[in-house]
């Protein structure tokens, strides 16, 4: 059923998702950069945080949320997750030939062409630091470079609570930023799609001498580039429109979008049973 249907048309839906708000770092991204597209966005805040659950696990949240996306018309995917591409990205453009996937991995690259002290910082979730993807990308580029890893326990959480401020979410910060600006970085990874959210904070802590890198702009001109080579570009020249779904509460979905990206817009719930009754046929996936 998914596979029969046209994903080749230019005016069908860009799908993104990830496990909770933290893809909307990307969204806006896409929004800026390609403000004709319509979009379709999916947080599984069902099963937020994806970053300690075994990878066979996400694996198969992906490919139940990608078949969902599909099924509503998407015409490419934007796994705005740097967990889920870790656990599952290889796989989904495996199963899903005919569709292209954007993925995302930690911007090591940029981060250890421009440092100057040779010591670059990573913010990611475990499941991304162990996985293939990053490995590679640390072994291709990053061999001269010293990389200091936290996966900030909590920090997932405090975004999703809307604590983008101080407290605890500061606290956090500290415990993973102290010992990397003792060891003289001047770069700083964000590896979570949630992480752009908590920038202001983090140069608070840092000081301006330390350049963050959000992979978020890349990740849409990457977008925009697929979806050239593809031919389905949307060209329409009216702003594209917005479909949110949620797997978890409307209410919560709906306030984090106001607070996070100013927008204000209709918020779909979706239960984990429909889409599940979707990927029926993904009873052989790899996951
Ligand atoms: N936003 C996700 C990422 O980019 C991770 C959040 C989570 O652990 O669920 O890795």
């Amino acid at each position: 059923m998914t596979l029969m249907k046209d994903h080749s048309n230019s005016q069908q839906p860009v799908g993104i998702f990830d496990s909770g708000v933290g893809g909307l770092s990307v969204l806006r991204a896409i929004q800026k950069l390609l403000p004709h597209e319509n979009l379709l966005y999916l947080g599984d805040q069902a099963h937020i945080p994806y970053g300690p659950r075994l990878k066979a696990k996400i694996r198969a949240f992906a490919f139940e949320i990608t078949s969902f996306l599909l099924e509503q018309g998407a015409k490419l995917i934007v796994v705005a997750c740097n967990t889920a591409s870790a656990a599952a990205l290889v796989e989904l453009r495996q199963y899903f030939p005919e569709i292209p996937f954007v993925g995302m991995e930690p911007a090591v690259k940029p981060a250890a062409e421009t440092t100057q002290t040779g010591k670059v910082g990573v913010l990611a979730t475990p499941t991304t630091f162990s996985g293939d993807l990053y490995a590679s990308v640390v072994e291709r580029f990053a061999k001269n470079v010293m990389i200091l890893q936290d996966t900030c326990p909590g920090l997932v959480e405090s975004i999703e609570a809307g604590e983008m401020q101080g407290g605890e979410t500061r606290q956090i910060l500290e415990k993973a930023l102290d010992p990397m600006l003792a060891e003289g970085i001047d770069t700083i990874v964000m590896g979570c799609t949630h992480y752009p959210f908590v920038i202001p904070l983090i140069q608070s802590i840092t000081g301006p001498g330390v350049r963050i890198i959000d992979p978020a702009p890349a990740i849409a001109r990457q977008t925009r580039r697929l979806l050239d080579h593809h031919h389905i570009l949307n060209l329409e020249q009216i702003p594209g429109k917005v479909r949110y779904f949620t797997t978890g509460e409307i209410d919560k979905f709906s306030k984090l979008l106001t607070v996070l990206l100013g927008q204000t817009g209709p918020v779909e719930k979706v239960f984990w049973r429909e889409i599940l009754k979707l990927g029926d046929d993904l009873s052989t996936h790899p996951g």
